[in-house]
C-alpha cells in the first residue's frame, strides 16, 4: 500500500467525514458505538464532530478518507484528559491505517498539553487492544468493555515542529492527489 497520509479535518471535511461514517458496516458501527446506529442517526453525529473543542484527523491511504480519529478533551478536566476513538472502513483495516491514526491523535494530544488519553472499547475488540497495548496503554477490564489509558509525554519544540511538518505534508500530498 502507498503511504497513509493523515492530516486534520476541518469543518469544510463534512463531505468526506459524512461518507465515511456512511461507508462503515453494522459491525465497524457497533465497536465503535457499543450499539447498533441505524445509518439515519449518523448524519447529526457528524454535525457535531468539529464540536467541543475536538481534534479531527483523517487518513487518506488513496484519494479518498478511509479512517477518522477523534480526540475530545473531557471536560471539567482542566485540557489535559480526552478521550480518542477511531475508525476505519473494514475493507482498509489491518493495513496500518489505525495504527498510523493512533500514533498521530498522541502527537497532537502531547503538543496541546494533554497527559492523558482514554479510550473505550467493546471487550472483544481484538484489534483496538493490541494498538492500545502496543502504544503503551493501561488496560482496565469493565463490564463488557475496556478502558485504554495513555500517558503522552510533554512537548517538546521538535515534536511542535514534527507536527506542523507532518500537517504541510500532508497538505502538500492533497494538493497533488486531489481527485479530478
Ligand atoms: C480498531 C480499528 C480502528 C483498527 O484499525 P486498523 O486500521 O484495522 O488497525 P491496524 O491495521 O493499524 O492495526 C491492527 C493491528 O491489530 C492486529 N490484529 C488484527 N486482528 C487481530 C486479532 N484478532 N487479535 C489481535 N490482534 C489483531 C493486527 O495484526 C495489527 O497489529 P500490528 O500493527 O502489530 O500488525 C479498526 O479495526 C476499526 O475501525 N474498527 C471498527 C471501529 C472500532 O472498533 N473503533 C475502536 C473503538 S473507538
Amino acid at each position: 500500500m502507498q503511504e497513509i497520509t493523515i492530516r486534520r479535518l476541518r469543518i469544510f471535511d463534512r463531505p468526506q467525514v459524512a461518507t465515511h461514517f456512511q461507508n462503515l458496516d453494522s459491525d465497524a458501527l457497533i465497536s465503535r458505538f457499543g450499539i447498533p446506529v441505524p445509518p439515519q442517526n449518523l448524519d447529526s453525529y457528524v454535525d457535531g464532530i468539529f464540536d467541543n473543542a475536538a481534534l479531527v484527523f483523517g487518513a487518506f491511504p488513496d484519494a479518498c478518507l478511509r479512517g477518522v480519529g477523534e480526540l475530545r478533551p473531557t471536560q471539567g478536566r482542566g485540557g489535559r484528559v480526552a478521550e480518542i476513538a477511531i475508525t476505519v472502513e473494514t475493507p482498509w483495516q489491518d493495513k496500518g491505517i489505525g495504527d498510523a491514526l493512533l500514533s498521530r491523535i498522541i502527537a497532537g494530544a502531547r503538543n496541546r498539553g494533554i497527559r492523558e488519553v482514554h479510550m473505550l472499547c467493546l471487550a472483544t475488540n481484538q484489534r483496538m487492544r493490541h494498538l492500545a497495548v502496543k502504544h503503551s496503554a493501561d488496560l482496565r477490564l469493565m463490564t463488557g468493555q475496556v478502558e485504554a489509558t495513555l500517558t503522552t509525554p510533554w512537548p517538546t519544540p521538535i515534536s511542535m515542529v514534527e507536527e506542523l511538518a507532518g500537517e504541510y505534508h500532508a497538505f502538500a500530498r492533497a494538493i497533488l492527489t486531489w481527485p479530478d
